[in-house]
């Protein structure tokens, strides 16, 4: 998508971190923005944010996990700003801890947002944007843990994977419709995602509110939300299918691939 101004474009989880700074980016390009997230105070100053900008948004609350909510947040951006061109499957949670720790409600929440979350996105919007006849984009939010796998983060990691996934397919079927799909996968960014335990709901709560808070030693950099929203406003522009943001990634990511190229059988 060569032009990003005058569209319509969803952004989740754009109440803080990267989803905030992509709806900022998109509006400094002329998008018109609708906010989605379950943090309506951390919503109403992104939307301000923009407004001071002299930019357009609106936000609706949403929770992604939930079908309806994420049917009703496509309802609410037609009607606001008309034909959506560009959607953006940002909200997600971290989850720290061991496999064998894991508790069916932190299954269940984690899958819900960032599986669940980015799949009731695609059942909102992807018919609508289709009948639409206009093209446009999806940017889905992975991490580098979605190409990766990590001691501690492998519930997490199965999320990501499955998004990255879902993307790299999705790319495939909605080529024919000129969408254009980009999987996000930053290594680590300056955002609340530590606290990501402040939004799991209270039925999705360990009994004692036990959760595991290994202190993670993060490969690479810590960069702004700025930078990574900076690259997702190129790859948008040239349709790039992986928004890689740091350079750290380059050599974990030929030691996976060389040992599965080493377990290829030559015959
Ligand atoms: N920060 C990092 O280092 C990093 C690295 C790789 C990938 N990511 C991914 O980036 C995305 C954004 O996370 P962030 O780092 O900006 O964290 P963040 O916690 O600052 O922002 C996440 C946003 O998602 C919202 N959210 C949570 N549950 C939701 C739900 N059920 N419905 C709607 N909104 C919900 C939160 O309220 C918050 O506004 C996530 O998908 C995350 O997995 C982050």
């Amino acid at each position: 998508m060569e032009d990003i101004k005058g569209c319509t474009a969803v952004v989740t989880g754009g109440a803080s971190g990267i989803g905030r700074a992509i709806a900022i980016a998109l509006s400094r390009e002329g998008a018109r923005l609708v906010i989605a997230d379950v943090d309506e105070a951390g919503m109403t100053e992104t939307v301000g944010t923009i407004a001071h900008g002299g930019g357009k948004a609106v936000g609706v609350r949403t929770d992604v996990s939930n079908p309806d909510e994420v049917q009703a947040l496509a309802d609410r951006a037609w009607s606001a700003f008309g034909p959506v061109r560009i959607l953006c499957n940002n909200a997600g949670v971290g989850m720290f801890g061991g496999l064998e720790t894991m508790t069916l409600r932190d299954w269940t929440w984690v899958m819900g947002v960032n599986v669940w979350g980015v799949i009731h996105g695609l059942l909102a919007f992807v018919p609508r944007m289709i009948a639409e006849g206009e093209g446009g984009h999806i940017v889905n939010t992975a991490s580098i843990s979605g190409l990766l796998s990590n001691a501690y983060l492998g519930a997490y990691t199965t999320t990501k994977y499955a998004v990255v996934g879902l993307s790299e397919s999705l790319r495939k079927d909605l080529k024919a419709y000129s969408i254009g799909v980009s999987v996000l996968c930053p290594m680590g960014v300056d955002t609340r995602i530590a606290e990501a335990e402040r939004n799991r709901p209270k039925h999705l709560k360990n009994p004692g509110n036990q959760s595991f808070s290994p202190s993670l030693d993060f490969l690479g950099r810590i960069i702004p939300p700025t930078q990574v929203a900076d690259r997702v406003i190129a790859a948008i522009k040239k349709n790039e299918l992986y928004i890689i943001t740091h350079k750290e990634s380059l050599e974990p990511l030929r030691r996976r691939f060389r040992r599965i190229e080493d377990a290829v059988p030559s015959d």
